[in-house]
């Protein structure tokens, strides 16, 4: 197949890029300066200059490459792009990732339409984002909690925005669990060294998982198989901050985590950061196991944390 991948440098692109091509397909990826186009050649990929945000810029490199499938990776949570990271004013941090997955969204599904391009898929997220009642592991038919109130509500309402436009236009949205993995999720691991990720409350809020390049190989299948709705790409073992946490610490050489109630939690990290921690809810991963045949390298973050965190 050829495939178009918009973000073909970041935590998945870097990943998915290589998995493609080692399965026979020709790969077009993008970069947003032409000082990313040697990291895309040597990923095995075409490079081209984008801008996802300027729709002529997207149809251009869409209608050149002339795919078979399009895949949205575009994110802009690294420092180069969204500076420091910024847990309590988070729609600050999120921004340009909010514009994104909503202006961007519209621009790659516009210029897919217009080259004649059947299939996309694009990033979601699903790791402490279920909705905060009921049980604490959620399937995909289960609504995701909009954060109302918080400084999560825009990326929450930008991630339903790429779930209906895309599902919507007969394509696939991989809700990705936490990433972790070399060169993912490095602020948090950072944190966590320097004792300055706390655990909350009684830390029974859950996040899901999965190694980078566990949802990388799961990007593969949807592709190949033109996968239709929404899956969770999360690893097998949903679980609480209590538990996961500490566990991230010995892994990463640090310290055990501090303990630090919730009224503190929310002065000094906010509002999110506390629900995140006491009230988050996980997912399953039982769609994508059971209609990609999506097979985990990293099972649980048990495992994966203690041998792919580096
Ligand atoms: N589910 C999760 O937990 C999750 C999901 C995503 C990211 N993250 C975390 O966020 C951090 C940063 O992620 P990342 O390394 O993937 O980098 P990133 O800064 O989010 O960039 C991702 C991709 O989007 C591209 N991009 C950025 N702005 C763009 C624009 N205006 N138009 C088109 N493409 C654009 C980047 O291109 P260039 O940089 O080449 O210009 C890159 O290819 C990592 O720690 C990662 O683990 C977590």
């Amino acid at each position: 197949m050829r495939v178009f991948v918009a973000g073909g440098t970041g935590v998945i692109g870097q990943r998915l890029v290589p998995q493609l091509v080692a399965r026979g397909h020709r790969v077009t990826a993008t970069t947003t300066s032409a000082a990313g186009l040697g990291a895309v050649e040597r990923l095995g990929g075409e490079g081209v200059v984008m801008d996802g945000l300027d729709a002529e810029s997207v149809r251009e490199a869409v209608a050149a490459a002339r795919p078979d499938v399009v895949v949205h990776q575009m994110t802009a949570i690294s420092t180069a792009h969204a500076g420091k990271p910024d847990m309590k004013h988070m729609d600050r941090w999120f921004a340009p990732t909010i514009r994104l997955r909503t202006e961007g969204t519209d621009h790659l599904l516009a210029a897919a339409a217009a080259a004649g391009v059947s299939h996309v898929v694009a990033q979601g997220y699903a790791s402490w984002n279920g909705l905060r009642e009921g049980g604490w592991v959620k399937t995909e038919a289960d609504p995701l909690d909009l954060y109302e109130g918080t400084a999560a509500h825009a990326g929450m309402e930008a991630l339903r925005h790429v779930e209906d436009a895309v599902t919507g236009a007969g394509g696939a949205v991989l809700r990705y669990g936490g990433l972790y993995g070399p060169g993912a999720g490095e602020d948090q691991l950072a944190l966590v060294r320097k004792r300055q990720f706390p655990l909350v409350g009684d830390g029974a809020g859950h996040s899901s998982w999965v190694h980078a390049d566990d949802a990388a190989s799961a990007t593969v299948l949807a592709v190949e198989q033109r996968a239709k709705g929404v899956f969770n790409i999360v690893d097998d073992d949903p679980a609480p901050a209590g538990a996961w946490l500490p566990h991230l610490a010995v892994c990463a050489g640090a310290k055990p985590p501090v303990r630090v109630p919730a009224w503190l939690a929310r002065l000094l990290a906010g509002e999110v950061a506390v629900a995140m921690m006491t009230e988050g809810r996980g997912f399953s991963n039982a769609r994508a196991r059971r209609e990609l045949g999506w097979e985990l390298r990293y099972p649980s973050w048990r495992q994966g944390f203690a041998e792919g965190l580096t």
